[in-house]
């Protein structure tokens, strides 16, 4: 008779076969919320598909794409965002909360696009920037305007402290002084990014309710929840303390600065209940994911609340950025995280649009892509939810400007050559090997398709069974068949060992173990598994995905060979 796993073995098998089909996914019934056993995907929508021929993306490619997102197992994609704006941090900078961008459709295409993602059951997460607008949002026009004016106190307006001299030392994290000057006035305006992206003022009650609206606006039109931009910098100290400066400078010249009174005040807690309140309103459990690049574990434990009623899903960066292939680094980690977040849900990702991309950060040169299968495999086989970047799927890599005058992003421009911007982690996504890669057929996209596109594209992928394309296919179908790994618990294993990170997953009644192991070393290494003291029965592994594949479908506990960067994920039998 076939157990649960090896049905799902084969469901996987038949996946990886039938690659260029079309396999309908339905939802696993569970009693936990959709957000905890799905796969996230960000969208980046100037990059994924361009529909009109304009050479920058859109919804309508989007919603072209989605047959593509279903394939490969996505439950849920998170756009940044495509709400009117100068483009000046591409998106960041929010004119009009609720509406379109014409550069990106229109409202009805919008309407469009969340009819076609729920027939595909794909969710669509909206991306909601409330610590700044754009200088041209008619809120700040009208903030500008006047001292008096009844929206001067929606934005942080000062007095400076003499002839040309800011309120304080604060700066923005895009470079130089945080303050702008305003002639017309004679205040500074606080922007802790961009001169052109003034901070609302959070301490403002209208404030408050205008930006609540906005949440309502688009859950009412169906949005599954949101991903919220920068949120640790909502508040400011009132009393304008200088920030300690730190040794050295920045990419941008600057003092090094610690953001003491700028970042992570206790006030923006009362905030995060408040939108965790209103969206709780709502059906279909919305969810909140939040920036948290928190310094500590600590901080980024509060994140969730005192009673899990701020964020569901707080984005871990100390696991995104590690940055080296460790695996008592990455043990270490993921076990502070388990042991840390009582009933909270960890939110793994390692590729996203504000850094450079995976397949380079944590590749060594000589054997990218198969460190690539690797991240892949501990992105998806923990208990944390999942984030995908859109193109890491088939190792897509950064491909940074090489002349100041090609950067469109104006952090590479103000810190060019030190910090050259993100430009590199934001190319067109590679559908296939046709001109600019089947992104566009302008002349000219915003940014270049690189030449490595003409292997790395999804077409070619497809046909090709060693590809990432396939392997992220099988792991993602594995994740949501097996149920150890899509909502079983989670314990380390071989604890002494430096080389390899191996941990163990079970169902919920701690049957069916799964254990995954990731040689995190350029060598090969045997590896003898200890699983005394875990309750766990089981004689030999019965693989059920191996980088480079396994000769043999079942191994001993001991002597398991793994190649350099060799990746296991079996079956305890
Ligand atoms: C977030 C966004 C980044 C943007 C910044 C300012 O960090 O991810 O792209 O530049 O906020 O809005």
């Amino acid at each position: 008779m076939l157990t649960p796993i090896r049905t799902a073995f084969l469901l996987s098998v038949f996946a990886l076969i039938a690659t260029a089909s079309f396999r309908a996914q339905e939802p696993q019934v569970s009693p936990d919320p959709w957000w905890k056993h799905a796969v996230i995907y960000e969208v980046y929508p100037r990059s994924f598909q361009d529909s009109n021929g304009d050479g920058i993306g859109d919804i309508n490619g989007i919603a072209s794409r989605l047959d593509y997102l279903k394939e490969l197992g996505i439950d849920a994609i998170w756009i940044t965002p495509m709400y009117p704006s100068p483009q000046v941090d591409f998106g960041y900078d929010i004119a009009n909360y609720e509406a379109i961008d014409p550069q990106y459709g229109t409202m009805a295409d919008f309407d469009h696009l969340m009819a076609e993602a729920k027939k595909r059951n794909i969710r669509v997460i909206m991306d909601w920037v409330p610590n700044h607008t754009s200088d041209q949002n008619q809120w700040f026009l009208e903030s500008r305007s006047s001292r008096t004016n009844p929206k001067r106190d929606w934005y942080i307006w000062r007095d400076g402290k003499g002839q040309g001299k800011p309120p304080n030392n604060w700066q923005s994290w895009f470079g130089h002084s945080a303050w702008t000057y305003d002639q017309k006035t004679g205040q500074w305006y606080y922007h802790y990014f961009y001169v052109q992206q003034p901070d609302l003022n959070w301490r403002n009650p209208e404030v408050r309710k205008a930006m609540y609206d906005v949440l309502r606006f688009w859950l009412d039109k169906g949005a599954a929840g949101f991903r919220m931009d920068a949120v640790s910098r909502l508040f400011e100290d009132p009393t304008l303390h200088d920030d300690p400066i730190l040794p050295g400078r920045n990419a941008f010249g600057d003092p090094n600065i610690q953001h003491k009174y700028t970042d992570d005040l206790p006030e923006v807690h009362d905030v995060l209940r408040e939108i965790r309140k209103l969206v709780d309103g709502y059906p279909g459990s919305p969810v909140l994911i939040s920036e948290a690049d928190e310094p500590t574990i600590q901080d980024l434990v509060k994140m969730y609340g005192p009673n899990n009623n701020e964020i569901q899903l707080p984005m871990d960066f100390k696991v995104a950025d590690l940055n080296k292939l460790s695996a008592p680094d990455f043990r270490r980690l993921l076990d502070e995280i388990e042991f840390n977040f009582a009933n909270g849900q960890p939110y793994f990702f390692f590729s996203n649009h504000d850094q450079a991309r995976t397949w380079d950060r944590y590749g060594d040169g000589v054997h990218n892509d198969q460190i690539a299968k690797l991240l892949a495999t501990l992105l998806l086989t923990t208990h944390a939810t999942p984030q995908m970047y859109y193109g890491e799927e088939i190792g897509m890599r950064t491909t940074v400007p090489t002349r100041i005058e090609d950067v469109k992003d104006p952090v590479g421009r103000t810190g060019w050559p030190k910090d050259k911007g993100r430009d590199g982690e934001r190319t067109p996504m590679q559908w296939d090997n046709s001109k600019d890669a089947g992104f566009s057929n302008a002349l000219k996209t915003w940014l270049p398709v690189p030449p490595s596109a003409a292997q790395y594209n999804v077409a070619t992928e497809r046909y090709d069974p060693n590809s990432i394309f396939n392997f992220y296919k099988h792991l993602i179908a594995l994740r949501r068949e097996v149920s150890a790994l899509r909502d079983g618990s989670y314990v380390t294993i071989n604890r002494d060992d430096a080389n390899v990170l191996a941990y163990l997953r079970r169902a919920k009644n701690g049957t069916d173990p799964v254990l995954v192991a990731l040689n995190m070393s350029a060598q090969a290494q045997t590896v003898n598994f200890s699983l005394e003291g875990f309750g766990v029965g089981g004689k030999q592994l019965h693989v059920l995905l191996a980088s480079p594949q396994s000769a043999n479908s079942d191994l001993p506990l001991t002597g398991v060979k793994l190649e350099p960067f060799g990746v296991l994920v079996a079956a305890v039998e």
